[in-house]
C-alpha cells in the first residue's frame, strides 16, 4: 500500500518512460531589469550603481552598459508574446528600483510603475504568472553615495521600496522575491568589487550581507502586512563546496567556504543565527558589531518559499605557499578571513564562463536545504549556462545549452524523487543580456538576440524546453 504521507518514488512520478514532473509544476523563464530593459534615462528613471559601475573606465568587459540592453523596455509586448510561443507558465522579473523609486526615497515614480502595470497585465492576459523580484542588483546611486548596503539605514530603504511597489502591484502578483543573491551584492559588490559598487573591504562586505538580510526581513513584514495572500521568498545562490582530498586542511577549506557562501545567508534567514564557526572565522575582518538586539528575529521573519539559483560547485582546497588562483569571483577578496583557500578546478566540461557543469550539484544543493533548512516550498529561480552561439541560416542550434538544461531537470526530477518539495524551474534567461562585469560576451539565453537589430531568435534549446513544458516532463534518455 502506498503511504500517502510518504514522499513519491521516482517511479510515481514517471508516467511510461517518461520522466514527468508533479502537476502543476511551475516551469518558466527568469531576467534581471538591469540586464535586459534598456531606456536607461528614460520615464523618471535615474542611475543605479550599474549604471555607475559601467560607465566607469574598465569596470566591465569592452566597457559595456545596460543603457540599451535588449530594448525590452520597448519591446515589452513582443518580448511577452514570445514567452507565450514557448509555453512559459511562469516568468521571473526584477523590478527597477531607480526606475520607480527615483533616487531611492520618497515618493514613486507613475510612469516607472506604469512599465510594471503594463508588464503584468500583458503576463496575466496571456496566462502567464508572474513573479516579481525586488531587488538584483540596482541600488539608486543616492542610496550608494549615502553608504550604500554597508550601511544599516538602506535596509529601512528597501523595505519602503518594497511597501511602494506592494501597493502598486500586489493586486496581481501573488509571487514574491526580495533579494536575489545577496552574496552577489554584498561579496562581489563590497568585497572583491568585480560588480558595482565596485568597493572592496571584507568588514563591508560582511556589513553589506546582514544589513540585505535585514532588509529582506524588513520587506517581507510590510508586504505580509498589506498583502496577505501574497506569496513571499528570497532567492539565494547555492553551491556545494566540496574539499579537494580527504586532508583535515582541505575539509576546513570546504567548511569555510560554505559558511561564507551558504550558510552565511541561510543560517540567519532560515534559523534565526549566524553559524558559530562563520563568527570566529571572520573574527579577523569584523566583530559583528553591527548585528543589532531583533535583527536577527526580522531576518528569519517566516516566508512562503523558498528560490534557489544554481549554477556550479566549488572545490576548494587549504593553502599552498606561492598558490592563489585568482578567476573572477573566486578572487580572494570575495572571501574575507579566508582568503587563502584555494579554488581547483578539476577538469571536467565547463560553461563559456568557466563554470564547471555538475548537475548532481543541483540534487545535492536541493536536497541539503530540504533536510537541514526547512520543510518550505523550494523553487530553482535560476539555473542556465553560457556557450558561445553561431547564428547560422537564421537558426541557432545550442546543443551545449540544451545538454546543460537536460541534464539539470533531470537532476531537478531525482530531488522531487528524493522528497523535495520543489515546486518549480525558472531557466536562466529568457534571452541573452548583459552578462555584468562580462557584458554583452556572454550569452545564457533561450533566445538569441542580435544586439544592433534587436532581432530575437529562439534557439534550439527554447524550441526543446517549449516541448518540455507541453509534456510537464522530458523524454527517455
Ligand atoms: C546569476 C545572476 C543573474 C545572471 C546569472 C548568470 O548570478 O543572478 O543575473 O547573471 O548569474
Amino acid at each position: 500500500m502506498i503511504d500517502p504521507t510518504s514522499p513519491p518514488a521516482v517511479g510515481v512520478l514517471d508516467q511510461g518512460a517518461e520522466l514527468t514532473f508533479p502537476p502543476g509544476f511551475r516551469w518558466g523563464a527568469a531576467t534581471a531589469a538591469y540586464q535586459i530593459e534598456g531606456a536607461a534615462a528614460e520615464g523618471g528613471r535615474t542611475p543605479s550603481i550599474w549604471d555607475t559601475f559601467s560607465h566607469a573606465e574598465g569596470r566591465t568587459v569592452a566597457g559595456h552598459t545596460g543603457d540599451v540592453a535588449c530594448d525590452h523596455y520597448h519591446r515589452m509586448p513582443d518580448d511577452v508574446r514570445l514567452m507565450a510561443d514557448l509555453g512559459l507558465k511562469s516568468y521571473r522579473f526584477s523590478v527597477s528600483w531607480p526606475r520607480v523609486q527615483p533616487g531611492g526615497s520618497g515618493a514613486a515614480n507613475a510612469e516607472g510603475l506604469d512599465f510594471y502595470q503594463r508588464l503584468v497585465d500583458e503576463l496575466l492576459g496571456r496566462g502567464i504568472e508572474p513573479w516579481l523580484t525586488l531587488y538584483h542588483w540596482d541600488l539608486p546611486q543616492p542610496l550608494e553615495d549615502a553608504g550604500g548596503w554597508p550601511a544599516r539605514d538602506t535596509a529601512a530603504r528597501f523595505a519602503d521600496y518594497a511597501q511602494l511597489v506592494g501597493d502598486a502591484l500586489g493586486d496581481r502578483v501573488r509571487y514574491w522575491t526580495t533579494l536575489n543573491e545577496p552574496w552577489c551584492s554584498a561579496f562581489l559588490g563590497y568585497g572583491s568589487g568585480a560588480h558595482a559598487p565596485g568597493r572592496s573591504d571584507g568588514a563591508d562586505a560582511v556589513r553589506a550581507g546582514h544589513h540585505l538580510m535585514l532588509g529582506h526581513g524588513l520587506a517581507v513584514q510590510a508586504l505580509r502586512a498589506s498583502r496577505p495572500d501574497a506569496r513571499l521568498g528570497l532567492t539565494v545562490n547555492l553551491y556545494p563546496v566540496t574539499p579537494a582530498s580527504d586532508s583535515p586542511a582541505d575539509a576546513d577549506a570546504a567548511r569555510r567556504i560554505d559558511g561564507l557562501a551558504n550558510r552565511f545567508f541561510l543560517d540567519p534567514v532560515l534559523r534565526g543565527s549566524y553559524p558559530t564557526d562563520l563568527r570566529a572565522d571572520l573574527a579577523s575582518v569584523t566583530d559583528f558589531g553591527h548585528v543589532r538586539d531583533g535583527d536577527l528575529e526580522i531576518i528569519s521573519t517566516p516566508l512562503d518559499l523558498v528560490g534557489i539559483n544554481y549554477y556550479s560547485r566549488h572545490v576548494v582546497a587549504g593553502p599552498v605557499e606561492g598558490e592563489a588562483p585568482q578567476a573572477y569571483w573566486r578572487a580572494p577578496t570575495c572571501w574575507p578571513g579566508s582568503e587563502e583557500v584555494r579554488f581547483v578546478t578539476r577538469g571536467v566540461p565547463v560553461t563559456d564562463m568557466n563554470w564547471e557543469i555538475d548537475a548532481p550539484g543541483l540534487v545535492e544543493t536541493l536536497e541539503r536545504v530540504h533536510r537541514e533548512y526547512t520543510d518550505l516550498p523550494l523553487y530553482v529561480t535560476e539555473n542556465g549556462s553560457a556557450f558561445v552561439d553561431a547564428v547560422v541560416d537564421g537558426r541557432v542550434d545550442d546543443v551545449d545549452r540544451l545538454a546543460y538544461f537536460d541534464s539539470h531537470l533531470r537532476a531537478a526530477h531525482a530531488a522531487i524523487g528524493a522528497g523535495v518539495p520543489l515546486r518549480g524551474y525558472f531557466a536562466w534567461s529568457l534571452m541573452d543580456n548583459f552578462e555584468w562585469a562580462w557584458g554583452y560576451t556572454k550569452r545564457f539565453g533561450m533566445v538569441h538576440v542580435d544586439y544592433d537589430s534587436q532581432a530575437r531568435i529562439p534557439k534550439s534549446s527554447a524550441r526543446w524546453y517549449a516541448e518540455v513544458i507541453r509534456r510537464n516532463g522530458l523524454a527517455a534518455q
